[in-house]
């Protein structure tokens, strides 16, 4: 015997007429005398069933009327199409089944307040909203993973446990590493993929990274995936390029497949529809005056003296100005990471761009051309307080065939949260986890 249903929700259209069995859970129970409507939801999707007393035993009847909200059923009828029905068709039931109780659900459809839900996540990713953002971060993924490798790419696995940090010293997670000392959580899977860059040509890495960033922002995770592609023979312009051409590439497929999620999300598509090539470009210098222009346009987006780093404010006045994601190139070279090349026309800034999304939704993507001459990153690696003998192999990288290459690092829920218009990025991972989050 098998507990496989016939089908499923989402392609119950091809059963009009039959007998099927679902198997789901409760989203939603009413009834009216004689007629119980459980609303069945698959993880598919969500389909109407209707449970008349005639038609049914006395005990299936007594059962469908005591059903918990998300007891778990398989539902056993006759498919009808109706146009009146959300989705279209309705199941008519002859047997019902109760393959797992539930009482007292605690996520009602009233109103929690998100601390709430928060404490019960792995419940609240059942809910009608919370599955429409997490099947986009999957489309996102997908779409990622597949335009990357219609391009070519070579996926490359970088290691989670590092030796060494990569995006600045202030915000590693550290733990024992038996006699060899302190291991880190990865900040980037960068480093690696450039060892890959330069067997393949090119390639990404797509894991999950951490940060122990003790910021309490909309836009932090201390865990959070990264995808990054990493390109040989390829300078500042070409990353740009392939940067807007994936970013476009993953809008316009979530667009496409995803409609319906971006519909209980009460998306408006029409920002995600412009995200097309070519994107805006602007140098951090003229951004520097485009935020001086429109200061007080944005709470909190004060004029920024050279040098200096973006807040998000900022980032928030330097998108508003554009109608699609906008790439600020060339930033100071002090404030970026240690392996960017410099601009070769003005040494003090590099070849580096952040790909800020529109509505205030910050940066998505980080990436730059790398230093490929051994010596000048050596002295990079030193001017940054790092340890030499640490970067013994990715200097060897700049030693025997190197190349002019580029890279860059999309952070998925950033994106996801984007994309689908959430203002937190917390609800774009199944369990997020944050300075003051680690359960459940
Ligand atoms: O700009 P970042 O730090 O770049 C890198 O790590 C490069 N090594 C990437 C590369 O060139 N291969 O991070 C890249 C992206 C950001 O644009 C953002 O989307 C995301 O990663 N990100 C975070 N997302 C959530 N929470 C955080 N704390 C994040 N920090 C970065
Ligand atoms: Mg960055």
């Amino acid at each position: 015997m098998s507990l496989q249903p016939t089908t499923t929700v989402a392609r119950i259209a091809g059963y009009v007429g039959e007998t099927v069995t679902l198997a789901g859970w409760v989203y939603h129970k009413t009834g009216k005398g004689k007629l119980v409507f459980l609303l069945l939801r698959d993880g598919s999707g969500t389909i109407q069933c209707v449970i008349f007393k005639k038609q049914v035993s006395e005990t299936t009847f007594a059962l469908a009327q005591q059903l918990g909200q998300e007891a778990a059923c398989r539902v056993t009828g006759s498919v009808r199409a109706d146009e009146r029905a959300p989705g279209g068709f309705e199941l008519d039931v002859h047997e019902l089944e109760l393959v797992g109780p539930s009482v007292e659900y605690p996520i009602s459809p009233k109103d929690h307040g998100v601390e709430f839900l928060m404490e019960h996540r792995h419940l609240w990713v059942r809910s009608a909203r919370q599955h429409a953002l997490l099947r986009v971060r999957a489309e996102v993924i997908a779409a990622a993973q597949e335009w990357l490798n219609e391009q070519g790419f070579i996926r490359f696995d970088s290691p989670i446990l590092t030796a060494t940090a990569a995006e600045g010293t202030s915000n590693l997670f550290a733990t024992d590493y038996f006699d060899l000392g302190k291991a880190y959580l990865a900040q980037t899977g960068q480093l690696y993929v450039e060892a890959g860059m330069m067997a393949f040509g090119k390639v990404y890495c797509f894991g999950p990274t951490f940060r122990a960033e003790k910021s309490k922002t909309r836009r932090h995770l201390t865990e959070f995936w990264m995808i990054e592609p990493e390109v040989a023979f390829a300078d500042h312009e070409d990353n740009l390029v392939l940067q807007e051409q994936f970013v476009s590439a993953i809008v316009q497929r979530v667009l496409e497949r995803r409609a319906a999620d971006l519909d209980v999300l009460e998306r408006d598509t029409t920002v995600l529809k412009r995200c097309v090539p070519p994107f805006p470009r602007i140098s951090y210098d003229d951004a520097l005056e485009l935020i001086n222009a429109h200061q007080g346009e944005v709470e909190g987006a004060t004029p920024v003296p050279w040098g200096e780093d973006f807040g998000a404010p900022h980032e928030q006045l330097i998108a508003s100005q554009f109608d699609r994601p906008v790439f600020v190139e060339r930033y100071p070279a002090a404030i970026k990471a240690f392996y960017m090349e410099p601009d070769p026309a003005r040494p003090e800034v590099a070849l580096c761009a952040d790909l800020l999304a529109p509505e205030g939704y910050g940066e998505i993507i980080g990436g730059s051309q790398r230093i490929h001459d051994p010596d000048l990153l050596e002295r990079r690696i030193n001017e940054h307080g790092l340890d030499v003998a640490d970067y013994r192999w990715y200097l060897d990288l700049r030693r025997y065939g190197t190349v002019p290459h580029s890279g860059f690092g999309m952070g998925i829920e950033r994106a996801v949260a984007w994309i689908t218009g959430t203002r937190h990025i917390r609800e774009t991972i199944p369990f997020p986890r944050m300075l003051y989050r680690i359960y459940p």
